[in-house]
């Protein structure tokens, strides 16, 4: 069955609040505006299956988004949740300033910080080291930026957002995300139950971009483990949540290790420990690297819907 009718036929079961599909968005500039590349390195199909994504999530009409961030407000060691009630910010595009001309894309999205305090209790209760912040007597906006941002203009394009729950990772993932795994599957997995247990349709979305060493000229350098990192990504999200998921992963942890520099690692992982124990397909829309760094958009959804 196609996705789009699968998840129109979601809808109309007017399925309870759980968690209904989860997404892999890239933030990258390129894949939001592959003209900043003229198009070229697969920064098109990128774009066109980004835009697909986020015309058929919200087609399923999502209630809450659960977002992971590697580029937000960030903790040392924690795990953060973002608690004011509204969030707002416009991101410049960076990549190549001079071709964007300063050009900046602006975004709001509001936040249950009620819920998001509750979902803090609970991962406290398993000892995982998680912690909220809420700023300025919640009575101004907290800043977001391009980690938040670009991932959810493609559902923004479609239609309103709904509140969205961010959680960014700590910055000890620059150095040490590969031996963050087992971590990652657990705070994973405690958050996918979390989600399952609310009345509201929830969509898990991470915002994550693949190897940073693809060129030699890049800002990171060249690493062969780069291409094979991102190809283990790819096999990852196809296999949706499965054994053999787990074993893809477990490669791209070991080419994470050797430098891939993959700043959405630990999205992914988080990702797969509420995949795991399900029965969800996974499907690659696109992965491509346009410049010195990769990027996937992927989605996941439970496999009876697919078959249906
Ligand atoms: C895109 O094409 C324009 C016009 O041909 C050129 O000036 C520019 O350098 C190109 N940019 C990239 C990133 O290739
Ligand atoms: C964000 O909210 C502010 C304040 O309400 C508003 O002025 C601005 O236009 C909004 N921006 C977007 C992109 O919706
Ligand atoms: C990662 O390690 C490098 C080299 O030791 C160090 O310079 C850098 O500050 C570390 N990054 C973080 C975020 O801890």
């Amino acid at each position: 069955m196609h996705l789009l009718t699968a998840l129109t036929a979601l809808t109309a079961q007017t399925v309870e609040g759980r968690l209904i599909a989860a997404a892999v968005l890239p933030h990258g500039d390129f894949a939001y505006d592959p003209k900043l590349v003229n198009d070229t390195g697969g920064s098109l199909q990128l774009h066109q299956a980004a835009q697909r994504l986020g015309r058929e999530a919200q087609t399923a009409s999502p209630e809450l988004i659960f977002l992971t961030t590697p580029h937000g407000l960030e903790l040392s060691e924690r795990y953060l949740f973002y608690l004011n009630s509204e969030n707002q910010g416009a991101t410049p595009l960076d990549d190549m300033p001079h071709q964007a001309a300063g050009r900046k894309v602006p975004l709001n999205f509001t936040t249950p910080s009620d819920l998001g305090r509750k979902l803090l209790l609970k991962l406290q209760e398993s000892s995982l080291p998680v912690e909220g912040l809420q700023g300025f007597s919640n009575s101004q906006p907290l800043p977001i930026s391009w980690g938040e941002i670009l991932p959810l203009t493609y559902l923004r394009a479609y239609g309103p957002l709904p509140p969205v729950l961010p959680m960014s990772f700590p910055l000890r993932r620059f150095n040490h995300s590969a031996e963050m795994f087992d971590e990652l599957l657990l705070l994973g997995a405690r958050i996918g139950e979390f989600l399952d247990a609310l009345p509201e349709r929830v969509l898990w979305l991470v915002s994550a971009d693949l190897a940073h060493t693809h060129l030699q000229s890049g800002p990171y350098g060249y690493c062969p483990c780069a291409e094979p990192y991102d190809q283990a990504c790819s096999q990852w999200a196809a296999a949706g949540g499965s054994q053999s998921s787990m074993r893809a992963l477990s490669e791209a942890r070991r080419l994470q290790g050797e430098g891939a520099m993959s700043c959405g690692f630990t999205g992914l992982v988080a990702l797969q420990g509420a995949l795991l124990g399900r029965s969800w397909r996974g499907e690659v829309l696109a992965n491509e690297h346009p410049t010195y760094y990769g990027m996937m958009v992927a989605r996941f959804m439970p496999s009876e819907l697919l078959l249906a």
